[in-house]
């Protein structure tokens, strides 16, 4: 049964879509990471998406929404965006969803074959029953339609570190070594995690390819923690990075500890 209860719902216009977007929707997510490989994968989705979806208005669904678009803006500009996101703070602060529901993606239904695009971004390691994320998914894309998935690498350092640690110290990590003094107040993150088996990106590829999803774009990439730390605690950074490095010497094979989250874009088959 559907429970989610719409909270709000603004219709746009086609003739609204295509006006020029206002400077708050900007993505605040591309502005907001520091230079480095995160920001560089960010970019190269940004590349596929705007190359592999079809020309003309779109149709998307943010799983997860919350306040922040991953979405390029010559996306966003063509698009009807609905969010589902199962906290009443983070759908009220989203200002670039023409839809917005609260409601719980695990059990959240819409019709078959509704969406050019779905994206989940961080939003995977929150979730206890993922396999139902993505059945729901799997059924609302299009054929052809994309998926995009963020999310912790749960076999990096930071992966395994988030995964172990309880909630409290996340706040902390947050509050004291980001700077975000408002985290973990209603409605901002960090949120708690779960770490279902397919947020691995073996298990979630090897999930998809059964789901006749193919991978068009996988990227591991250093978390942007890294700089950001050594920007903000170079002292805690250099340890960090020493660790690592460390590590990775130990590990065999060229495992970079350090690429603590993935991008992947997954296609619907299908004409
Ligand atoms: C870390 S935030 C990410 C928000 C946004 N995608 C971003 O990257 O900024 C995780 C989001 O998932 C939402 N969430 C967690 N569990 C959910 C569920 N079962 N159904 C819908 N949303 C959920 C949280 O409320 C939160 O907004």
């Amino acid at each position: 049964m559907n429970r989610s209860l719409a909270l709000a719902t603004r219709p746009a216009p086609l003739t609204e879509l295509s006006m020029p977007v206002p400077a708050e929707i900007h993505p605040k997510s591309l502005l907001a990471l520091p230079p480095g490989e995160a920001k560089q994968s960010l970019l190269t989705v940004h590349s596929i998406l705007e190359a592999r979806l079809p020309a003309g208005p779109l149709s998307i669904y943010e799983a997860g929404g919350g306040s922040t678009s991953y979405l390029p803006l010559g996306v966003l500009r063509r698009s009807h965006v609905t969010v589902v996101d199962i906290d009443a703070d983070q759908i009220r602060n989203n200002s670039y969803a023409q839809e917005a529901i609260l409601g719980d993606i695990q059990t959240h239904r819409f019709p078959p074959q509704r969406f050019d695009l779905i994206i989940c971004y961080n939003v995977i390691e929150h979730i206890p029953d993922v396999e139902a994320v993505l059945s729901g998914f799997c059924e609302a894309l299009k054929p052809n339609g994309l998926l995009l998935i963020g999310a912790p690498n749960p076999k990096s350092l930071s992966g395994i570190v988030t995964k172990y640690s309880p909630h409290w110290f996340h706040v902390w990590f947050y509050r004291h070594v980001r700077g975000e003094k408002h985290a973990g107040l209603p409605g901002e993150a960090p949120f708690p995690t779960h770490f279902h088996p397919l947020v691995t990106l073996g298990n979630l590829e090897a999930f998809a390819a059964g789901r006749g999803l193919q991978v068009i774009y996988r990227k591991k990439y250093e978390s942007p923690r890294y700089p950001e730390m050594r920007r903000r605690k170079p002292l805690l950074a250099a340890m960090i990075d020493a660790g690592a490095k460390t590590i990775n010497a130990l590990l065999p094979g060229k495992i970079d500890v350090r690429h603590g989250d993935y991008h992947v874009i997954l296609r619907k088959l299908g004409s």
